[in-house]
C-alpha cells in the first residue's frame, strides 16, 4: 500500500484530486471513475471542480459508479446518495447525465438491480480508481464487519454504529435508513486502484489497524493490503496510531527524490 500523510484535510484533499486527475488524463479516452460519498471526499469534490473549472478538467467521457445508496429513499431526498453526489459534485462538472450510475434504492427488485449494477460495471471494463473512505467500524462502502470479503454488489443491514455515526445528517435517529445497496469487498477490489482517504483523530485507531492489524472481517478495509494499488492518503491526526508512520514518511520522500533524479537524467540525456 502507497500511504501519503499531509498536514491537514486541505491538503489530503489537494493531493487526492491530483491523483484522480493525472488517472483520467492517462485515460482519457475510458476512465471509470469509482465514488464515494460522506464528509470525507467532500474537499476531494471541492478540488477536482476548481481543477474543471480553472484548468480545464474534462469529465465529458468520464464514466462514475458510486459505491453504495440507502433503501428507501428517492434520489430527491436531501440525504439520499444522489442527492449529494449531484450537489457536491456533478452539478458543477461537465459530466454526460447517462455516465452516472448510482445503485437505485428505491428499486422495485433490490436483488435484480444489485446484479444489474454488478453487470453494467463488467460491461464498462471495470472500475479503473475508486475512492473510499473508512467508517468507524473499519467498513469500506457498507461492508459491515462481518462481511464476505468476496461479496458482490447486494443489500446490507447497518450496524447501529452506522446508523449512529450518520445520524448527525438526519433530524432524528429514527429517520436514518437501516438498509442500504453496497458493492462487495470483491467487487472493489477488482478496481485497478483504490484511493483510500482518511482524515482526522476519530478515525486513527481504524485506520491503523485496516493498514497495519491482520486481515480480518472485522475491519472489512484490512483487505485492501492485499488489493495490487491501493493508495491511501490521509492527514497528520488519522496517521497519529500508525506504527511506521516514519517509514512511510520516508518512502514518500525517497520517491521524490527518485523521481526527481529521473527527470533531470531524462532532460540532461
Ligand atoms: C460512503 C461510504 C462509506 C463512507 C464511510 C466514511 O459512500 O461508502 O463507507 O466512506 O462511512 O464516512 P465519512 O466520510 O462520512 O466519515
Amino acid at each position: 500500500m502507497e500511504i501519503y500523510i499531509k498536514k491537514n484535510y486541505e491538503e489530503m484533499s489537494r493531493k487526492a484530486a491530483e491523483i484522480v486527475a493525472e488517472e483520467m488524463r492517462k485515460r482519457k479516452n475510458h476512465f471509470v471513475l469509482g465514488l464515494a460519498t460522506g464528509s470525507t471526499p467532500i474537499g476531494l469534490y471541492k478540488e477536482l471542480i476548481r481543477m474543471h473549472q480553472e484548468e480545464g478538467l474534462d469529465f465529458s467521457r468520464v464514466i462514475t459508479f458510486n459505491l453504495d445508496e440507502y433503501c428507501g429513499l428517492s434520489p430527491d431526498h436531501e440525504q439520499s446518495y444522489h442527492y449529494f453526489m449531484f450537489e457536491n459534485f456533478f452539478k458543477h462538472i461537465n459530466i454526460d447525465k447517462k455516465n452516472i450510475h448510482i445503485p437505485d434504492g428505491m428499486a422495485r427488485d433490490l436483488d435484480a438491480h444489485c446484479r444489474e449494477y454488478e453487470k453494467m460495471i463488467a460491461d464498462n471494463r471495470g472500475i479503473d480508481l475508486q475512492v473510499l473512505g473508512i467508517g468507524g467500524d473499519g467498513h469500506i462502502a457498507f461492508n459491515e464487519p462481518g462481511s464476505s470479503l468476496s461479496s458482490r454488489t447486494r443489500v446490507k443491514t447497518l450496524t447501529q454504529q452506522t446508523v449512529e455515526d450518520n445520524s448527525r445528517f438526519f433530524k432524528t435517529i429514527e429517520e436514518v435508513p437501516k438498509y442500504a445497496i453496497t458493492m462487495g469487498i470483491g467487487t472493489i477490489m477488482e478496481a485497478k486502484i483504490c484511493l483510500l482517504l482518511v482524515n482526522g483523530a476519530k478515525k486513527a485507531e481504524v485506520f491503523a489497524k485496516a493498514v497495519e492489524g491482520p486481515m480480518t472481517t472485522e475491519v472489512t478495509a484490512s483487505m485492501l493490503q492485499t488489493h495490487p494499488r491501493t493508495i491511501a492518503v490521509v492527514d497528520e491526526e488519522a496517521a497519529a496510531k500508525l506504527k511506521r508512520k516514519d517509514y512511510y514518511k520516508h518512502v514518500e520522500k525517497m520517491a521524490g527524490l527518485l523521481k526527481k533524479r529521473v527527470n533531470e537524467k531524462g532532460k540532461n540525456g
